[in-house]
């Protein structure tokens, strides 16, 4: 079932599941000019179409689960009787329970605007090139950029978006915390570390890690990274330290792309 771009009214979708990202979902499709239903909590899109298509009464085009991953095969047997496409937002889980994926690769919290959607990639994956067409299609209405994904890969991709997100918070915590043990209040310390971290961020999309490393590693100062160390014992960050330095030596000596 393609999506129409110049007539996105025409498509109803079912957003289901009122948690981070649905809520964000359901107000960007809207916005897109989708007839969304939703979010719906559980078991409401039974209440929200029929199973039979008829003048008076409706049938679901897609229905988008937004659920925990543990639960999207059973919110899919909820939606099948209801909805003629079935998809799921989830860069982890396979298509053994949906006809397509849609993964926005950014991290919500539910009060994200419409517009979070624009500029960002989209994982997009489809058991027949139909299902890919419509989850690639809903990715360009929702002014992302759609990245075709096969489940082979799904946990390398994963796992790519755990390393750029999840862990850049653990590394930043460990910041904070230390700037914290010489009595910066953690506020404050975030404050003045943010500029570095903007900046390091900035250098490694303009120049990959390699070229964008510097520091004591770089530099081959093996007395300040032995400080540094002995620094993070009385907090327990000497183990994560140690992980961290190791992988930044083999970076640093890695040789030039
Ligand atoms: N948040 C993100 O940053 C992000 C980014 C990309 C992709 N995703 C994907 O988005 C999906 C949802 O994640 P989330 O962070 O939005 O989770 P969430 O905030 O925990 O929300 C999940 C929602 O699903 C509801 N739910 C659970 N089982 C259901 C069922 N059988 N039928 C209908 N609703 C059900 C939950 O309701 P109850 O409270 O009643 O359990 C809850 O409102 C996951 O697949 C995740 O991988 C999330």
């Amino acid at each position: 079932m393609p999506l129409s771009a110049a007539a996105p009214h025409e498509t109803t979708i079912a957003v289901v599941g009122a948690g981070r990202l649905g809520t964000v979902l359901a107000r960007a499709l809207r916005a897109a000019g989708f007839d969304v239903r939703g979010p719906l909590v559980r078991d409401e899109i039974a209440n929200t179409s029929t199973t039979e298509s008829t003048e008076n009464t409706e049938r679901i085009d897609i229905a988008l689960l937004c659920v925990p991953d543990s639960a999207i095969s059973d919110a899919a047997d909820a939606a099948r009787p209801h909805a003629d496409l079935i998809g799921h937002v989830s860069g982890a889980t396979s298509l053994d329970s949906v006809d397509f994926s849609i993964h926005p690769l950014q991290t919500f919290t539910g009060t994200e605007a419409p517009d979070v959607f624009h500029g960002i990639g989209a994982a997009v994956a489809g058991r027949t090139p139909e299902a890919l067409a419509t989850a690639e299609q809903l990715a360009r209405a929702l002014g992302a950029r759609p990245v075709v994904l096969d489940d082979a890969h799904r946990a390398e991709y994963h796992a790519a978006a755990s390393f750029a997100s999840n862990f850049v918070l653990t590394v930043l915590d460990a910041a904070e915390q230390l700037a914290h043990a010489v009595g910066i209040p953690r506020d404050e310390a975030r404050d003045l570390l943010a500029p570095l971290v903007r900046q390091s961020v900035d250098n490694w999309v303009a120049v990959g890690a390699k070229e964008a490393l510097t520091g004591p590693i770089a530099r081959g100062d093996h007395t300040t990274v032995a400080r540094q160390r002995t620094a993070t014992v009385p907090l327990d960050l000497e183990h994560l330290f140690d992980a961290l330095a190791d992988s930044t030596r083999v970076l640093a000596e890695r040789p030039a792309a």
